[in-house]
């Protein structure tokens, strides 16, 4: 038998800049132009976005010189599938984009992770560049070069880690999000206040109703920490080997109420209540005390965010749907346990920790009684 060994050059470390700030459609084409200087950009968004920023957006790329393919799909969840994946792909090569061209992902959390799986994968990957719209996006999914589609066994099966050439925050964009969807961002920077940050934790607390009118000093501090402490996370562990994990926070429980949900819950509030049953489970396996409990979930009462809404989920249905979860291994499920709040309770060094199918049945039925 003949052995070639095959050693390649190793990459060169990447790096790429994220600038958040009250801008205009004119400072993220200043932007755009200083990282991409080729000409065609594919614009990928969804209908919501198009409608409200998506004539500008293509004016302004035009009048700079670039040839635009604007391209929009459903808004929600629905839009990360094989098939709007594929019926991209179709109309870009239709329209002869070759490896050269940049996408734009132009939206919020979907549109980042269905825009950037495309770019990964188009002619072996090309360029592109993160504009995110929501706080959610801003907060968790444009940072980290995650991307992804969902299957129907489960939410980010088949996706890539694939970095972008830069991420482009404008929080005026903010400005047209509900209250709805502005906690359903804020989720994501409780979750890694919660594992990461205990200050930050009280910050958020004690700042909410500014936090939540975008008074811009606040929700700019808080974005700007949440980003900074997933940046330190993704750069120490890019590929989830083990520290990225504490990211999915909250994300095991509120996966399996996504799926069972048919995901017409937002993210962020399958992710509350995610948070809610793990911190539970963490006091049940004696990781966390029971003041921390209580802060957490007072904290999630000013957000309105109570366990009711789990009354009409089945507890065995929600534990035998986190089987499916990324983090689990041989079969066993794994989960992120609070320490306390601002830490990460290890196990063997790793932050993830194995727990049992039936302790997620009884800490939903102690917070179902709470
Ligand atoms: N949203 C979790 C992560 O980026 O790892």
């Amino acid at each position: 038998m003949t052995i070639l060994n095959v050693r390649l050059k190793p990459e060169p470390p990447k790096e790429f800049p994220i600038y958040i700030g009250l801008g205009d459609t004119l400072t993220a084409m200043t932007l755009i132009k200083k990282h991409y200087n080729g000409k065609q950009i594919v614009v990928i968004t969804d209908r919501n976005v198009a409608k409200l920023y998506g004539d500008k957006l293509k004016n302004y790329l035009e009048i700079d010189g670039f040839n635009v393919l604007f391209l929009t799909v459903n808004s929600g969840e629905s839009a990360k599938s094989t098939l709007v994946k594929e019926k991209l792909e179709l109309q870009m090569l239709e329209q002869k984009i070759d490896r050269h061209a940049l996408i734009l992902a132009f939206g919020g959390g979907v549109i980042g992770d269905l825009a950037g799986f495309v770019a990964s994968t188009y002619m072996r990957g090309i360029k592109y560049i993160q504009l995110p719209t929501t706080l959610l996006a801003m907060i968790d999914s444009s940072v980290g070069g995650k991307t992804a589609i969902n299957t129907k066994l489960g939410k980010n099966l088949i996706g890539s880690f694939y970095q972008p050439l830069a991420v482009i925050m404008d929080l005026t964009y903010l400005n047209s999000l509900s209250k709805k969807m502005r906690i359903n961002g804020l989720i994501e920077a409780i979750k890694i206040f919660l594992t990461s940050d205990r200050d930050s934790f009280y910050f958020l607390r004690d700042n909410l109703d500014k936090v939540l009118k975008l008074d811009g000093d606040a929700i700019k501090l808080v974005i700007e920490k949440a980003v900074k402490l997933k940046v330190q996370v993704v750069e120490e562990d890019e590929k989830e080997q083990n520290l990225r994990m504490i990211l999915n926070f909250g994300h095991t429980i509120g996966h399996a109420i996504e799926k069972l949900e048919k995901y017409k819950i937002l993210h962020g509030y399958a992710v509350a209540l995610g948070i809610l049953v793990e911190v539970k489970i963490a006091h049940l396996m004696k990781k966390l005390n029971e003041n921390d409990v209580n802060i957490i979930f007072d904290f999630f009462k000013k957000l309105n965010i109570t366990t009711k809404r789990l009354r009409t989920l089945n507890k065995e249905d929600i534990a035998l749907a986190t089987i499916g979860d990324k983090k689990n291994k041989q079969g066993e499920i794994s989960c992120i346990l609070l320490k306390n709040i601002g830490k990460v309770a290890l196990e063997n060094g790793m932050v993830a920790t194995q727990i049992s199918h039936s302790v997620i049945v009884d800490s939903l039925k102690k917070i179902i009684e709470k």
